[in-house]
């Protein structure tokens, strides 16, 4: 019979310590049994067990408490049941109060006893599974999707429903829509979650460096392989691999992307030993891959391996319904970066929302909130503090927006030092001749953050060569 769990019975009766050890051990339990206090907390010490027995009087009426006061200071996870021979009620107040899961009184009904030891055990791996699930969640940050648009439900439905498998992930959407974001989600809901999903940026890297970056080379590979190094691929073996912007891709490299999707197997650059990995592919695009397939810029047969499931995410003008409730989750996040809660956009400002058209989509509005956020003097944001660039267009006279074109982002210190910002970040790119890891080393920042503020920030980037 495979081991249930393992537990110490402690008591003073050798007896009772036999026939409860022999009891366990006929349910498939392994058990151990301790005489007094001090031999019972040495086993405990050498061994870690599941649960223990422990007989209030041992044989001193203090004493068992002082096992369970001992136990449970180190121990708090590990569940102790009392035994005691009096049913009083001062006693189960007593051990209760030190911590005790449960107590029994003698003479014991075996089934009852047993059934008190399941479910101790099985509250406790509950416990310890919750304590891993919110560890899981805070390492990796777990997402909140928001939306209840009928578009975005069809969209989470699809994702609950493909995420456990290992099928590839093609996700389309405008910028900002939320394809990264999408992209973790179907990660975080697999059982790949344990390890990090892996992003590729295939955007920003000159194609040698790209293939290096995948495939890893050999020593020797070229003039500065001094030393052989694994690429993505074998880092997210077990994992997830998100390709961003695949559309980016240049047509070499797609023919060897291709076999990784068939076979997943590849060969590092310079390399000819073959390195199998299991990997699940997730890519986005916001261009139309359908599209350049027929212009002769993307390889058919791998548009058709990528499009295995296709996620289209809708733009935000078109699920305008999700636009308060987004609000409201951006309100509360920055809320509590800024120390400033409980605000809000004006009936005014959220009729214009409305009518908006949000070329940058979900990340537009996030930052139009944070910008908010920070900018707020009062509990709400009127016209006021939009930016002009939100007002134009939107069917505001123009006497109402030279009213506020005091407020202008150039005028605000927050505009002030966005500018600011954007300059040194250009700066340093064109001094790293484009390079955004280096250009995030200089900056001693994450190139997370880089790439996020580059966006943010709305920077072209202008790749070598690109003249
Ligand atoms: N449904 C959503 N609920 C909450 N936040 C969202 C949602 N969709 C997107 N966001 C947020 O909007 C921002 C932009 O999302 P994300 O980076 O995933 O978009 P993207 O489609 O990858 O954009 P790009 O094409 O520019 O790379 C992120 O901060 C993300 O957390
Ligand atoms: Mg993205």
């Amino acid at each position: 019979m495979p081991e249930k769990g393992s537990i110490l019975v402690i008591d003073d009766e050798p007896e009772i310590c036999e026939s409860l050890a022999q009891l366990l051990r006929m349910e498939g339990y392994r058990a151990d049994t301790a005489p007094d206090a001090e031999s019972g907390l040495k086993k405990f010490g050498q061994n870690p067990f599941d649960l223990v027995l422990l007989d209030v009087s041992l044989p001193e009426r203090e004493q068992g408490v002082e096992v369970l006061r001992s136990i449970k200071r180190d121990n708090p996870e590990t569940p102790v049941i009392m035994i005691t021979a009096y049913d009083s009620s001062e006693t189960a107040f007593t051990v209760s109060k030190e911590g005790a899961d449960n107590y029994i009184t003698k003479p014991w009904d075996n089934e009852k006893l047993l059934l008190d030891v399941r479910n101790a055990l099985s509250n406790c791996r509950l416990r310890a599974e919750n304590l891993q699930w919110r560890r899981l969640q805070s390492r990796y940050d777990l997402p909140n999707v928001i939306g209840k648009s009928e578009r975005m439900k069809k969209v989470f439905d699809l994702i609950m429903q493909i995420a456990p498998s290992r099928a590839t992930v093609l996700i389309q959407g405008e910028s900002g829509t939320g394809k990264e974001l999408i992209a973790k989600t179907i990660h975080l809901r697999s059982s790949r979650a344990q390890k990090p999903m892996v992003p590729v940026n295939t955007g920003s890297m000159p194609i040698d460096l790209l293939e290096s970056t995948l495939f890893g080379h050999v020593k020797g590979a070229f003039t500065s392989a001094i030393a052989s190094k694994k690429g993505l691929f074998e880092l997210a073996d077990q994992s997830s691999i998100f390709f961003d912007e695949i559309g980016t891709i240049g047509i070499d490299t797609q023919a060897k992307l291709l076999r990784v999707i068939q076979e997943r197997e590849f060969m590092r650059l310079g390399g000819t030993e073959t390195v199998r990995v299991d990997v699940r592919i997730l890519a986005a695009t916001n261009s139309d891959l359908g599209k350049m397939v027929e212009e002769g810029k993307f390889r058919e047969d791998l548009y058709y391996r990528l499009n295995v499931i296709a996620i289209d995410l809708p733009p935000l003008r078109d699920r305008k319904e999700d636009i308060p409730l987004l609000a409201r989750h951006f309100f509360t996040k920055y809320g509590e970066e800024n120390q400033k809660s409980g605000l809000a956009f004006s009936p005014e400002v959220m009729k214009l929302l409305m009518n908006y058209g949000w070329p940058g989509n979900i990340r537009e509005l996030e930052n139009l909130v944070e910008r908010s956020v920070v900018l707020a003097s009062g509990s709400t944001i009127g016209l006021d503090l939009l930016p002009d660039s939100l007002r134009e267009g939107n069917g505001l006279s123009a006497a109402s927006r030279n009213q506020f074109s005091a407020q202008l982002n150039g005028d605000s210190l927050s505009g002030m030092l966005q500018d600011y910002e954007r300059r040194i970040i250009v700066k340093t790119l064109e001094r790293a001749g484009g390079r955004q890891t280096e250009a995030a080393e200089q900056l001693k920042v994450p190139l997370s953050t880089l790439n996020q503020k580059i966006k943010r920030l709305h920077i072209r980037l202008h790749r070598r060569g690109d003249g």
